[in-house]
């Protein structure tokens, strides 16, 4: 249990707020490049608390905006993409990627009165399907190349799902909650007949978690039908707001970026590796997949999905989960670390500092970790490891 200011401090993400300033920090993922094309130019983007478009430039890079045009505030959505600018639908303002103003067709030219007209604007990368954009103050870090994306040795694939309709960290602490898969995946799996939930269906024998300098690995320790014990190579909750981990036979990371308090984005990365010795040529561009909701026509959530399962968890904690009314144990020492890490790292963005994760050197941009299942296993040990 935590305070409601503390819960506030933890979760509000609008510009302005601790961890809203925290997230950004890192370059978000906000769209896949496979939402724009010559035929549609821009995209609405609401991302922590605020609205922006991206739009594609005729030199096929991205630019993302404020919505609202600074004359009237009518949508920059619809606006004319000139060049690497866009212009406003309305009475033709038009805009640079920085968000100057560099045209007011129907006002006398006056160069400072045109300067101060000035809207928001971000840097943006794609990378491997995935746009990318920093909304935080200064010299951006570097985009970290992390492996999922950055192998070339297997297939990649995006999956975009629907919006969560609740706040980002609800998502973020199941992903160092272990436990919850025997019930909520294993369980549910069994009791619907569905044979894809065995591998967490098996008691856990032991679970430890450990900072590093990436975030937060966990790590579980399995009984296995014979009475083997079955150590996870541990997968990690990538700081801030990633979890990277083995997804059946896919190497995959999953984002979950605040649309605003109570909506969360969720991107997935898969990378299916080649088998040893297939020397495959893949796309540069990754596929993607548009996950269909997984509610039933009476609006419920299937439970058939880990995803859908998921997702029932972190929704039916709230729109904004109230943290002053839970009942932490023994099984929450996860959740705990990670806000602390969160708290520690919102006060060294508060104090100016750098918070952890960040990448400042182009030569460190390729981030690779070691995350496979059941990789390591251990001899029976009398009782518990
Ligand atoms: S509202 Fe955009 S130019 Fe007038
Ligand atoms: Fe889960």
């Amino acid at each position: 249990m935590i305070s409601e200011a503390e819960n506030e401090f933890l979760t509000r993400v609008g510009p302005g707020t601790p961890a809203g300033d925290l997230l950004r920090r890192y370059w978000q993922p906000v769209a896949v490049t496979a939402d724009l094309s010559p035929e549609k130019r821009t995209k609405r983007i609401r991302v922590l608390g605020e609205d922006l478009v991206l739009y594609l430039t005729d030199e096929n890079t991205y630019a993302l905006v404020a919505e609202a045009c600074a004359h009237r505030r009518v949508s920059l959505y619809y606006g004319f993409v000139e060049g690497c600018e866009i212009r406003c639908p309305y009475h033709g303002w038009k805009y640079d990627r920085t968000g100057q103003c560099l045209e007011q067709p129907f006002e006398q030219e006056n160069r400072r009165a045109r300067e101060r007209a000035r809207i928001a604007a971000y840097p943006v990368q794609a990378y491997r399907g995935i746009v990318f954009a920093y909304l935080g103050p200064g010299e951006p870090p570097v985009l970290p190349r992390w492996d999922v994306l950055d192998r070339r040795d297997g297939h990649l694939t995006l999956f975009v799902e629907e919006d969560l309709q609740c706040n980002w960290l609800q998502p973020m602490e199941n992903a160092v909650d272990t436990v919850h898969t025997f019930w909520l995946h294993g369980h549910t799996m069994r009791m619907k007949g569905i044979d894809r939930g065995s591998y967490y269906y098996r008691p856990i024998e032991k679970y430890s978690f450990e900072q590093f300098e990436w975030g937060i690995i966990k790590r579980r320790v399995y009984r296995d039908n014979t009475g083997e014990l079955e150590e996870e190579t541990g997968h990690p909750l990538v700081f801030p707001n990633i979890l990277r981990l083995p997804e059946g036979p896919l190497q995959a990371m999953h984002w979950r970026v605040p649309v605003d308090d109570e909506h969360t984005m969720l991107i997935r990365a898969g990378l299916l590796p080649d088998k040893p010795g297939e020397e495959r040529v893949h796309d540069e561009e990754p596929s993607v997949v548009r996950v269909p909701s997984e509610m039933t026509a009476d609006g419920d959530h299937a439970m058939n999905t880990f995803t859908s399962q998921d997702r029932m968890a972190w929704e039916t904690q709230g729109a904004v989960y109230d943290r002053t009314k839970e009942m932490l144990g023994a099984e929450d020492k996860g959740i705990a670390m990670y806000r602390r890490l969160l708290r520690q790292q919102i006060e060294r963005v508060q104090a100016g500092e750098d918070p952890m994760a960040l990448i400042r050197d182009p030569a460190q941009a390729v981030v690779t970790f070691d995350v496979s299942r059941g990789q390591a296993r251990v001899a029976v040990a009398e009782g518990r490891v």
